[in-house]
């Protein structure tokens, strides 16, 4: 609901309020964000009988006034508030002041969209919007501020644009898309950081003490370095109580959140495009408009938070045909090939695949032109036809008549020097003209701010996703940008070159959408490189990491999960020794823990065991059972050291699965219990989980304790008895209220801790994991 009443707004979600005010100055002031309330300007405005010494007065008639202290709404750069600015431009005159003041405002049911960019959708009941005007005070610059308010999921989306009415041109240094002022301090600024097979793998909690936190990057893409999601929490909030903001971007370029302590002890939060190495020129009567940020306050702890989070990107973000839909279970090629792709290999992986049970086979790098290795080829669509000699159809009718879907890689945004594409127009990819470049993976990036290449990528990818039985494309995009230069622009638009390459992208992306709606695109970026609410917008699933080690899964996942529902996040079972750690991990840890993501597999079902196969056509079976409440439903964080513990309950709360993992063995130390999340407590559940025998090989030696025979270890003897003598694992078998399984939880069986083993005792050596299945009876 949003209100306005005398310069006063109101913007009221479900359990949310924001509010924010005019200034007798004529500038706007912030109110209040947080738990849902009656507002009242008179006792929640700052009050202002005297400036604090040493700061600035707006002018004359104001000087009880200072914008370097109390909440403010926008701040810009050159008035007195030396807080981090959301907006600052250089005028022709040289000078870098703006005064933003108040003109109009409007709302009204539903929303304008952004141009150029995604943003988040809904019907007209799902949404309101209010749309604010400002006037600089010298210049006459416009700017207008838009607010979505989303109430079912306590969400706020905030954005900017801005109007150069100047008779000369100007250069936009900074607009940020959302400006945050709390008028106190006390409070943890949380960030998610890592790299190449470490998506999101840091969670780092700071306090916001005086001076700033920022959490940005300048890769050229959202980046596994830096995601933009970001959280504000009042100290001491744990993941199920205490006050939570979170703040996300629906962009996937260079983005920074700035988290700040004023000296005078309040909070600001700035998110948005990164200045930094960013500038615009706006022509006379040109806008500019930023990417749309995401608010949302929950006081109910970080699990509060992500729920609001998940929700809003499940309905309003994600779209399409598939937003809604289960996704398919797949084999991807990748680990199990590499490039030593061909239509013989893949057809025996897929007709295994089959076998198993998987819906959908994945061809994945390789297949075209002279593709054998990672140095040469992006750029020319064109099948191998030594590889695959009946073409791309060809193959996928081969997968379907296997009972499978068929699926492809492309990785579209990129050029190989070793390539036709580039032999032919070297100036469409970027490069500073003469000069070095810097190498990443041996490719150079398209200059996506050219239409021409544009035009060129959306022709080459409608021809391949055109091709008969293409269902499924994964979308690849394996550099960050170096040497950021577009030969299209002219030098001084250069500040332009990556906000405009990403804007290429969505225009890209919102062609070839809307031309292939059946299609199930799955976005990557060597893995979680942009992993974003602007990708998301096109991609219903992303790939989450190119790590797949069960153990560094269970971490990113649990980070993801803080801003993203897991739906969103596709999860592969693959080999071990893991081919990025050599970590061995059990196969149903691999299977527990990708099993709460979108589950697929990418390994080599023909290399696999028949007793491993067995497992994973199990696992298959289960996982399509629970499939529906695995990828929508509500997703709890429980404990997250040694032991990792999540919890999913479907969205009627008839259903609930649970994860227990715990990394290494504590010795002696058997006893655990599994505290489920998100229950109805009045509801009866039948706490289970799977019953599985287990290898007699992993007790080693010790089965000589009661062997009638000495066995030794790694002989023939033990492999002939492992063949047929399986270890009965432990059942769990509960009928107890919601209640109960949430706040005292279920004592399981005790761990195995060296003093015998029967079907009483739980097989839990290093990374083992179960997931318990609760169902009401
Ligand atoms: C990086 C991706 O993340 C991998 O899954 C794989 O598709 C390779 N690229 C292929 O080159």
């Amino acid at each position: 609901m949003i209100k306005e009443s005398k310069g006063c707004f109101e913007l009221h979600t479900a359990h949310t309020t924001y509010a924010f005010y005019v200034l007798p100055t004529g500038q706007l002031g912030h109110l209040y964000y947080g738990k849902r309330l009656k507002v009242s300007e008179e006792a929640m405005a700052e009050k202002h009988a005297f400036a604090p010494s040493n700061t600035i007065t707006p002018d004359q008639e104001h000087l009880e006034f200072s914008y370097e202290q109390g909440p403010m709404e926008i701040s810009a750069y050159g008035k007195g508030d030396t807080r981090e600015p959301f907006i600052s431009v250089v005028h022709a005159d040289g000078s870098r002041t703006s005064d933003f003041r108040y003109r109009s405002c409007y709302s009204r049911k539903g929303r304008t969209k952004v141009n150029g960019m995604p943003c988040a959708y809904g019907s007209e009941e799902e949404m309101e919007e209010l749309e604010i005007h400002l006037t600089d005070n010298s210049y006459k610059n416009e700017l207008i501020l838009y607010y979505v308010v989303f109430p079912a999921c306590d969400v706020i989306t905030k954005r900017a644009v801005l109007i150069n009415h100047e008779e000369e041109k100007l250069v936009v240094n900074r607009l940020m898309s959302s400006m945050l002022d709390f008028p106190e301090d006390g409070f943890v600024f949380t960030s998610f950081h890592g790299a190449h097979c470490r998506d999101v793998y840091e969670k780092v909690d700071r306090d916001v003490l005086p001076g700033k936190i920022e959490a940005s990057i300048y890769a050229g893409v959202s980046s596994n370095r830096c995601n933009p999601f970001t959280m504000l929490s009042r100290k001491g909030a744990t993941e199920d109580f205490g006050d939570v903001y979170g703040s996300n971007l629906v962009y996937s370029g260079n983005h920074a959140t700035i988290a700040e302590l004023s000296p005078f002890y309040e909070t600001r939060l700035v998110t948005g495009i990164n200045p930094a190495e960013f500038s615009w020129i706006l022509k006379k009567g040109e806008k500019f408009e930023t990417p749309e940020a995401i608010l949302s306050f929950s006081p109910k702890g970080f699990n509060g938070l992500s729920q609001n989070m998940h929700a809003f990107v499940q309905n309003h973000i994600v779209r399409g045909e598939w937003a809604k839909k289960d996704r398919p279970l797949l084999l991807n090629s990748w680990e199990a090939a590499y490039f030593d792709i061909n239509e013989h290999k893949l057809l025996k992986l897929a007709s295994e695949a089959a076998k198993a049970g998987c819906e959908l086979f994945v061809m994945d790098d390789g297949w075209f032109a002279e593709r054998s290795d990672d140095h040469r080829s992006l750029g020319d669509w064109e099948v191998n036809v030594k590889k695959l000699p009946n073409g791309i159809s060809g193959l996928a009718k081969k997968v379907n008549d296997l009972g499978l879907s068929f699926g492809l890689w492309v990785e579209p945004e990129m050029v190989n020097v070793d390539s036709d594409l580039y032999r032919e127009h070297p100036d469409w990819a970027m490069a500073v003209p003469g000069k070095d470049h810097a190498e990443g993976r041996n490719q150079r990036i398209l200059d996506l701010a050219n239409p021409k290449v544009q035009d060129y990528v959306i022709e080459a990818m409608s021809r391949i996703f055109s091709e008969e039985g293409v269902s499924y494309i994964k979308w690849d995009m394996n550099r960050i940008v170096s040497d950021a230069y577009s030969p299209y622009l002219s030098a001084e638009q250069q500040g332009e070159a990556l906000h405009r390459y990403v804007l290429g992208l969505y225009h890209i992306c919102d062609v070839l959408f809307e031309k292939f709606p059946h299609i199930l695109f799955e976005g990557c970026s060597s893995g979680g490189c942009r992993f974003d609410l602007g990708m998301l917008c096109y991609f219903p699933q992303i790939w989450a990491s190119d790590n797949t080690d069960a153990l560094c899964r269970v971490k990113m996942m649990t980070n993801y999960s803080y801003g993203y529902p897991m739906s969103t996040v596709s999860a592969h079972v693959s080999a071990c020794p893991n081919h990025q750690t050599l970590r061995i991990t059990p196969l149903e840890t691999r299977f527990n823990v990708a099993a709460f993501g979108v589950l697929g597999y990418e390994c080599n079902f023909c290399d696999m065991s028949k007793e491993e196969m067995e497992a994973v056509k199990a696992q298959i079976a289960l996982y399509k059972q629970w499939r529906h409440t695995m990828q929508y439903g509500q997703f709890y964080r429980g404990r997250n050291n040694n032991l990792h513990e999540w919890c999913v309950v479907s969205e009627d709360k008839r259903h609930a699965a649970g994860l227990l993992m715990h990394e290494l063995v504590l010795p002696n130390f058997a006893s655990h219990r599994f505290f489920a999340k998100g229950l109805d407590p009045k509801k009866t559940y039948r706490f289970t989980n799977r019953s599985l025998k287990h290898n007699i090989k992993a007790f080693g030696d010790l089965v000589n304790a009661v062997a009638p025979v000495h066995i030794k270890t790694d002989s023939l003897m033990q492999d002939i008895l492992a063949h047929f003598v399986k270890m009965d694992g432990e059942n769990e078998n509960y009928l107890v209220g919601g209640d109960l399984l949430m706040h005292s939880g279920i004592a399981l069986k005790q761990a195995f801790a060296s003093t015998g083993y029967n079907d009483n005792v739980r097989f839990f050596p290093d990374f083992s994991s179960r997931i318990y299945f609760m169902e009401e009876e």
